[in-house]
């Protein structure tokens, strides 16, 4: 009996409890019965508890405080603070916690440096710190929100866990950062099937997981609504009626219905966050709430308003097939300010008002006036948040152990690889790519087996059959262009077909001899973007189409026309055979621009110019009062117009 007591304790001592028992049947036994003496017994309990208790202390705790402290020490004295491991034997909470410390303190000590290293050099480059103080004394205290179908994050369920994912998206690449700096509300639907098991009663939580910055609301669709509101009027009629590349749009009344219905139920959910505060500052995204702006501007007059377009606007003609092109440009118009990526689209929408509307076009303030009320039109070019600091600096692994690293882990075999990295769209151009690789090798056989292509596809809308049957045609084209040259050890074409996070596309961005961007028409396309801010040694081409909105920027990717498969081939084997010296001046200009260009001056300019909207000066003639969307003629007479 006392036997089992000890070993119980000692098993209780070894798994971190402290019981204390006695068998108190000892006191009834004869003092000279049995061996150890029972007072010995209990002062060699003693003992052992007390030892026990010494090597718990020194080996829970003393140790991991020391190492923990330790630890804590190099973050502090700037040294590298080896964030993704905790320091072994620490308690997890809690060097979870410091871990959170040492990354923000990094990031903050790295904005730092590059604030006083700009500063220095007289330079103005806009940083997440500067915007953070930028929108915090435009904006003094008045609520930022901002308003996007796609949430930043999304909760899905895997087997029993709860796995927390970053949706692929250029929207999120680009506008995630600045919530990041600037807090605020993310209002967005939530579409990850464990979305309501993680947020509250409201839908709310706090984002990004591991250092809560900002409040993602999320709005709660029905199947039917997503179906019609996102599948089908969205990303069936509008996107396709934006970027023309020859997919029909298809234009059905009954998501016309869904997508009226869904843009009120975001305005109603907008409101409610507004609730108590005044002026508050809106930025809604995207073709998906064409009519939102107009709602809210009805309910909450004192609210500035913008809507960035992040796709093509394309010309009058086109646009006036959709059957509903009044009553979207009317809730458009409810906006202060309309941003498109670039002038040529803002070009497109002021000449589709005009000819669809009636108002008044100010072509030399770039404004459209109607019932009163003015829409700024402008170009905002959207970027990612680069900027220098230790996530820009050069890699302290070299360009070859990665690519090598690439080769070995997907069994590649030859000296250069190409890569592409898109949702699976038809704008992508995906498909004339492949096309263009085979022709690569066609014209220099000296390439077979000794490049490959690697194309990262994530699967995107896949409920729409044009995107469905995309996903297996690229399959097949694949297979067919594989079949005709590979070899035992060796196949031209890798097609990846997953989703893959920002951390796993990186060894591609970085190993890559040439990466093809070949969109057959893109508002922006951040994947360019990415490419050029991956490559730290200044190495590696970029194959750009020139129906990008990147391309009027990154002059010096070798630029293609996406059709043209002639021309793309001789593009990626110029960019392979580039002169290494031709590579690293084209790079190391590109990477000035996008320092200069990055996220937070997108937003910054923005933010600024819908937080210091004044009225224009009234018109020169009398506007129309026209505020109905379903009035005769859509033309207006010439003279109604000021265009110069
Ligand atoms: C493009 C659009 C974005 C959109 C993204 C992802 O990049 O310009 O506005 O967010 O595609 O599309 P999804 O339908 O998956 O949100």
């Amino acid at each position: 009996m006392r036997t089992t007591l000890r070993l119980i304790l000692a098993l209780l001592l070894v798994v971190g409890a402290w019981v204390v028992g006695h068998d108190v049947s000892i006191l009834d036994a004869p003092w000279t019965s049995g061996w150890p003496h029972p007072i010995a017994g209990v002062v060699l309990q003693a003992v052992s508890m007390v030892l026990a208790g010494f090597l718990i202390i020194r080996w829970g705790f003393v140790r991991p405080m020391a190492r923990t402290v330790q630890w804590m020490r190099r973050i502090r004295m700037g040294e590298p603070p080896d964030h993704g491991r905790l320091p072994k034997g620490g308690w997890r909470p809690l060097t979870r916690e410091l871990i959170q410390l040492a990354r923000s303190l990094t990031s903050a000590r790295a904005s730092a440096e590059e604030e006083a290293r700009l500063r220095l050099a007289g330079q103005a480059r806009w940083t997440a710190e500067r915007l953070k103080e930028h929108v915090r004394s435009l904006l003094g205290g008045r609520p930022f929100v901002v308003v996007a179908n796609r949430e930043p994050y999304l909760h899905v369920r895997q087997g029993r866990e709860i796995r927390c994912l970053v949706p692929a998206s250029g929207l999120v690449t680009a506008v995630e950062p600045i919530l990041r700096a600037c807090g605020g509300i993310w209002v967005a639907h939530g579409s990850g099937e464990a979305d309501r098991d993680t947020a509250d009663h409201a839908g709310r939580l706090r984002v990004p997981p591991e250092a809560p910055a900002y409040t993602l609301k999320r709005v709660w669709l029905d199947k039917r609504e997503e179906e019609g509101y996102y599948y089908g009027f969205s990303n069936e009629g509008l996107w396709p009626l934006c970027h023309i590349a020859h997919t029909r749009p298809v234009f059905r009344a009954e998501d016309w219905a869904h997508y009226q219905r869904v843009n009120t139920k975001f305005m109603e959910a907008t409101l409610e966050e507004l609730e108590g505060s005044d002026n508050p500052c809106l930025l809604i995204q995207d073709y998906h709430f064409a009519l939102l702006p107009r709602l809210i501007k009805a309910r909450r007059p004192d609210a500035k308003i913008a809507l960035f377009w992040h796709i093509p606007w394309p010309n009058p003609e086109a646009f006036d097939i959709c059957p509903w092109a009044r009553e979207l440009l009317h809730g458009m118009l409810g906006a202060d300010l309309l941003g498109f990526h670039i002038q040529f689209h803002c070009n497109n929408f002021l000449d589709t008002v005009d000819r669809t509307l009636e108002s008044r076009i100010d072509w030399e303030q770039f404004a459209v006036n109607r019932a009163d009320h003015t829409t700024r039109v402008r170009p905002f070019p959207i970027s990612i948040a680069f900027q220098e600091g230790p996530a820009t600096s050069p890699s302290a692994v070299p360009t070859s152990a990665i690519k090598e690293q690439l080769r070995t882990r997907l069994g590649l075999r030859g000296e250069w690889v190409g890569v592409g990295v898109d949702r699976i769209d038809y704008t992508k151009g995906i498909m004339e790519r492949l096309r263009a690789v085979e022709r690569l090798l066609d014209k220099h056989p000296s390439l077979r087996e000794r490049f490959t292509f690697l194309q990262i596809g994530a699967p995107s809308r896949t409920l729409i059959q044009r995107y469905h049957d995309l996903g297996l045609e690229l399959d097949k084209e694949t297979e067919r262009i594989n079949q005709r040259f590979q070899t035992r050890a060796w196949r031209p074409i890798v097609l990846l077909k997953k989703q893959h996070s920002h951390e796993e596309i990186m060894p591609f961005y970085q190993g890559a001899d040439v990466c093809l961007v070949t969109s057959l028409h893109d508002g922006m396309n951040l994947v360019a973007k990415e490419f050029v801010a991956a490559r730290t040694d200044q190495r590696g081409a970029l194959i750009l189409s020139r129906f990008t909105g990147a391309s009027r920027e990154l002059r010096d990717a070798l630029l293609v026309n996406p059709y043209d498969i002639d021309q793309v081939a001789d593009a990626i084997y110029y960019g392979l055979t580039m002169d290494p010296e031709e590579q690293q001046a084209r790079m190391s200009r590109m990477r000035e621009t996008l320092q200069e260009h990055n996220v937070y001056r997108w937003a910054a300019h923005l933010v600024t110019e819908l937080a210091t909207i004044r009225p224009l000066p009234p018109p020169p003639q009398a506007s129309p009062s026209q505020d109905v969307v379903d009035s005769p003629p859509a033309a207006l007479p010439a003279s109604a117009s000021v265009r110069p």
